[in-house]
Protein backbone atom coordinates (compact mmCIF):
# COMPACT_ATOMS: atom_id res chain seq x y z
CA UNK A 1 0.00 0.00 0.00
CA UNK A 2 0.67 3.32 -0.83
CA UNK A 3 2.24 5.58 2.17
CA UNK A 4 -0.39 8.46 1.23
CA UNK A 5 -3.08 8.53 -0.18
CA UNK A 6 -5.12 11.50 -1.50
CA UNK A 7 -8.58 11.74 -2.29
CA UNK A 8 -10.02 14.02 -4.23
CA UNK A 9 -13.89 14.99 -3.16
CA UNK A 10 -16.12 15.12 -6.33
CA UNK A 11 -18.18 17.49 -4.51
CA UNK A 12 -16.74 20.11 -6.07
CA UNK A 13 -16.84 18.86 -9.19
CA UNK A 14 -18.85 19.85 -12.35
CA UNK A 15 -21.59 17.26 -12.04
CA UNK A 16 -23.14 17.68 -14.99
CA UNK A 17 -19.60 16.28 -16.68
CA UNK A 18 -18.95 13.85 -13.79
CA UNK A 19 -17.58 11.13 -15.53
CA UNK A 20 -15.17 12.89 -17.36
CA UNK A 21 -14.30 14.86 -14.05
CA UNK A 22 -13.29 11.72 -11.73
CA UNK A 23 -11.56 10.16 -15.63
CA UNK A 24 -9.52 13.51 -15.28
CA UNK A 25 -8.66 13.84 -11.74
CA UNK A 26 -7.48 10.12 -11.33
CA UNK A 27 -5.00 10.43 -14.37
CA UNK A 28 -3.80 13.60 -13.05
CA UNK A 29 -3.07 10.89 -10.06
CA UNK A 30 -5.36 10.89 -7.49
CA UNK A 31 -5.64 7.69 -5.52
CA UNK A 32 -9.12 7.33 -4.39
CA UNK A 33 -12.74 9.17 -5.67
CA UNK A 34 -13.83 10.42 -2.17
CA UNK A 35 -17.60 10.24 -2.59
CA UNK A 36 -19.73 12.69 -0.46
CA UNK A 37 -23.46 11.51 0.10
CA UNK A 38 -25.88 13.86 1.73
CA UNK A 39 -29.55 13.46 2.68
CA UNK A 40 -30.69 17.30 3.65
CA UNK A 41 -31.56 15.70 7.29
CA UNK A 42 -28.17 14.10 9.08
CA UNK A 43 -26.90 17.43 7.14
CA UNK A 44 -28.27 20.36 5.88
CA UNK A 45 -27.25 20.02 2.04
CA UNK A 46 -28.31 16.87 -1.03
CA UNK A 47 -26.12 15.50 -3.25
CA UNK A 48 -26.27 12.20 -5.16
CA UNK A 49 -26.74 8.42 -4.00
CA UNK A 50 -25.84 4.50 -5.12
CA UNK A 51 -27.16 5.44 -8.72
CA UNK A 52 -24.61 7.58 -9.15
CA UNK A 53 -22.04 5.45 -7.99
CA UNK A 54 -22.77 2.66 -10.11
CA UNK A 55 -22.83 5.48 -13.21
CA UNK A 56 -19.58 5.85 -12.29
CA UNK A 57 -18.58 2.03 -12.22
CA UNK A 58 -20.37 1.84 -15.75
CA UNK A 59 -18.66 4.36 -17.64
CA UNK A 60 -15.87 2.78 -16.66
CA UNK A 61 -14.16 3.72 -13.01
CA UNK A 62 -11.97 1.35 -11.75
CA UNK A 63 -10.43 3.16 -8.79
CA UNK A 64 -11.48 3.06 -4.96
CA UNK A 65 -14.66 4.77 -4.32
CA UNK A 66 -14.89 6.17 -0.75
CA UNK A 67 -17.98 6.13 0.07
CA UNK A 68 -18.21 9.23 3.09
CA UNK A 69 -22.29 8.34 4.30
CA UNK A 70 -23.80 11.68 5.71
CA UNK A 71 -26.94 10.30 6.30
CA UNK A 72 -29.67 8.65 8.87
CA UNK A 73 -30.33 6.48 9.26
CA UNK A 74 -27.78 4.39 7.59
CA UNK A 75 -28.00 0.66 7.11
CA UNK A 76 -30.35 0.89 4.21
CA UNK A 77 -27.88 3.28 2.50
CA UNK A 78 -25.28 0.75 2.69
CA UNK A 79 -26.63 -2.11 1.00
CA UNK A 80 -27.54 0.23 -2.03
CA UNK A 81 -24.14 1.21 -1.75
CA UNK A 82 -22.83 -2.31 -1.73
CA UNK A 83 -24.89 -3.21 -4.53
CA UNK A 84 -23.20 -0.15 -6.72
CA UNK A 85 -19.89 -0.77 -6.50
CA UNK A 86 -18.12 1.16 -3.52
CA UNK A 87 -15.10 0.10 -2.21
CA UNK A 88 -15.14 1.75 1.18
CA UNK A 89 -17.91 3.06 2.96
CA UNK A 90 -17.94 5.21 6.11
CA UNK A 91 -20.74 6.32 8.61
CA UNK A 92 -20.97 8.97 11.33
CA UNK A 93 -21.75 6.48 14.44
CA UNK A 94 -24.52 9.18 16.17
CA UNK A 95 -26.66 8.60 12.29
CA UNK A 96 -26.42 5.14 13.27
CA UNK A 97 -28.66 3.46 15.30
CA UNK A 98 -25.99 0.00 15.75
CA UNK A 99 -22.78 0.76 15.22
CA UNK A 100 -21.14 -2.70 15.34
CA UNK A 101 -24.35 -4.35 13.20
CA UNK A 102 -23.79 -1.19 10.09
CA UNK A 103 -19.73 -2.01 10.45
CA UNK A 104 -20.22 -5.58 9.80
CA UNK A 105 -23.09 -5.32 7.28
CA UNK A 106 -20.07 -3.37 5.35
CA UNK A 107 -17.59 -5.79 5.73
CA UNK A 108 -19.54 -8.62 4.87
CA UNK A 109 -20.68 -6.86 1.86
CA UNK A 110 -17.21 -7.21 0.92
CA UNK A 111 -16.14 -3.40 1.48
CA UNK A 112 -13.55 -1.71 3.63
CA UNK A 113 -15.85 0.18 6.85
CA UNK A 114 -14.97 2.96 9.18
CA UNK A 115 -16.29 5.69 11.30
CA UNK A 116 -16.09 9.56 10.24
CA UNK A 117 -16.20 12.01 13.47
CA UNK A 118 -17.02 15.31 13.08
CA UNK A 119 -15.15 18.01 14.77
CA UNK A 120 -16.54 18.01 18.26
CA UNK A 121 -17.37 14.20 18.33
CA UNK A 122 -15.55 12.53 20.78
CA UNK A 123 -13.14 9.93 20.51
CA UNK A 124 -15.25 7.78 22.73
CA UNK A 125 -16.61 6.22 19.94
CA UNK A 126 -14.20 4.50 18.58
CA UNK A 127 -13.83 2.04 22.09
CA UNK A 128 -14.86 -1.73 21.11
CA UNK A 129 -14.60 -0.87 17.78
CA UNK A 130 -11.34 -0.45 16.82
CA UNK A 131 -10.62 -4.65 16.23
CA UNK A 132 -13.66 -4.09 13.18
CA UNK A 133 -12.45 -0.45 11.15
CA UNK A 134 -10.40 -0.18 8.25
CA UNK A 135 -10.43 3.39 8.05
CA UNK A 136 -11.41 6.50 10.64
CA UNK A 137 -12.40 9.32 9.37
CA UNK A 138 -11.37 12.76 11.18
CA UNK A 139 -13.79 15.72 10.07
CA UNK A 140 -11.56 18.96 10.20
CA UNK A 141 -14.87 20.99 8.87
CA UNK A 142 -18.14 20.53 10.10
CA UNK A 143 -19.82 18.02 7.48
CA UNK A 144 -22.26 19.61 4.53
CA UNK A 145 -20.56 21.62 2.37
CA UNK A 146 -17.09 22.03 0.77
CA UNK A 147 -15.04 25.38 1.07
CA UNK A 148 -14.87 25.49 4.46
CA UNK A 149 -11.11 26.71 6.69
CA UNK A 150 -9.65 23.85 8.28
CA UNK A 151 -10.48 23.50 11.82
CA UNK A 152 -7.00 23.70 13.74
CA UNK A 153 -7.80 22.20 17.03
CA UNK A 154 -8.45 18.82 14.11
CA UNK A 155 -4.53 18.50 14.52
CA UNK A 156 -4.79 17.51 17.91
CA UNK A 157 -7.11 14.95 17.63
CA UNK A 158 -5.20 13.55 14.68
CA UNK A 159 -2.23 12.98 16.86
CA UNK A 160 -4.70 11.31 19.69
CA UNK A 161 -6.06 9.01 17.11
CA UNK A 162 -2.74 8.14 15.77
CA UNK A 163 -2.14 6.68 19.22
CA UNK A 164 -5.17 4.87 19.25
CA UNK A 165 -4.20 3.35 16.00
CA UNK A 166 -0.89 2.46 16.48
CA UNK A 167 -1.61 0.68 19.76
CA UNK A 168 -3.99 -1.30 17.81
CA UNK A 169 -1.50 -2.74 16.26
CA UNK A 170 -3.65 -2.90 13.05
CA UNK A 171 -3.36 -1.09 9.72
CA UNK A 172 -6.15 1.16 10.06
CA UNK A 173 -6.43 4.58 7.66
CA UNK A 174 -6.16 7.44 9.42
CA UNK A 175 -8.40 10.15 6.95
CA UNK A 176 -8.96 13.88 6.98
CA UNK A 177 -11.58 15.94 5.62
CA UNK A 178 -12.54 19.57 5.20
CA UNK A 179 -10.04 22.90 4.66
CA UNK A 180 -7.05 20.82 2.97
CA UNK A 181 -4.58 22.17 1.08
CA UNK A 182 -1.08 22.26 -0.06
CA UNK A 183 -0.46 25.13 2.57
CA UNK A 184 -1.58 22.36 5.27
CA UNK A 185 -1.36 19.34 4.69
CA UNK A 186 2.18 18.49 6.17
CA UNK A 187 1.05 19.52 9.48
CA UNK A 188 -1.82 17.10 9.23
CA UNK A 189 0.16 14.33 7.94
CA UNK A 190 2.84 15.23 10.45
CA UNK A 191 0.31 14.89 13.15
CA UNK A 192 -0.32 11.19 11.97
CA UNK A 193 -2.92 11.52 9.03
CA UNK A 194 -2.30 9.36 5.70
CA UNK A 195 -5.58 9.54 3.87
CA UNK A 196 -6.14 13.19 2.32
CA UNK A 197 -9.94 14.78 1.00
CA UNK A 198 -9.44 17.44 -1.04
CA UNK A 199 -12.46 18.87 -2.98
CA UNK A 200 -12.43 22.29 -3.54
CA UNK A 201 -8.75 22.96 -3.31
CA UNK A 202 -8.01 20.38 -6.43
CA UNK A 203 -11.60 20.62 -8.55
CA UNK A 204 -11.28 25.16 -8.10
CA UNK A 205 -7.89 24.67 -9.63
CA UNK A 206 -7.21 24.57 -13.63
CA UNK A 207 -4.94 22.40 -13.37
CA UNK A 208 -5.42 19.29 -11.62
CA UNK A 209 -2.26 17.76 -11.52
CA UNK A 210 -0.36 20.77 -10.65
CA UNK A 211 -2.81 20.73 -7.76
CA UNK A 212 -1.61 16.80 -7.07
CA UNK A 213 1.25 17.80 -7.80
CA UNK A 214 1.53 20.59 -4.78
CA UNK A 215 0.06 18.32 -2.49
CA UNK A 216 2.59 15.46 -2.77
CA UNK A 217 5.79 17.70 -3.45
CA UNK A 218 4.83 19.12 0.50
CA UNK A 219 4.50 15.15 1.34
CA UNK A 220 7.25 14.24 0.46
CA UNK A 221 9.18 16.91 2.34
C1 LIG B 1 -17.86 18.02 3.69
C2 LIG B 1 -17.34 16.88 2.86
C3 LIG B 1 -15.95 17.08 2.34
C4 LIG B 1 -15.81 18.28 1.46
C5 LIG B 1 -14.38 18.67 1.39
O1 LIG B 1 -19.06 17.63 4.30
O2 LIG B 1 -17.33 15.69 3.62
O3 LIG B 1 -15.50 15.91 1.69
O4 LIG B 1 -16.27 18.06 0.16
O5 LIG B 1 -14.30 19.81 0.60
P1 LIG B 1 -13.12 20.85 0.78
O6 LIG B 1 -11.84 20.14 0.49
O7 LIG B 1 -13.46 21.90 -0.22
O8 LIG B 1 -13.15 21.35 2.21
ZN1 LIG C 1 -16.33 13.83 2.81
Amino acid sequence: DKQYLIAPSILSADFARLGEEVDKVLKAGADVVHFDVMDNHYVPNLTFGSMICKALRDYGIDAPIDVHLMVSPVDGMIEQFLEAGASIITFHPEASAHVDRSLQLIKDGGAKCGLVLNPATPLHHLDYVMDKVDQILLMSVNPGFGGQSFIDSTLNKVRDVRKLIDASGRDIRLEVDGGIKASNIRAIAEAGADMFVAGSAIFNQPDYRAAIDAMRAELAL
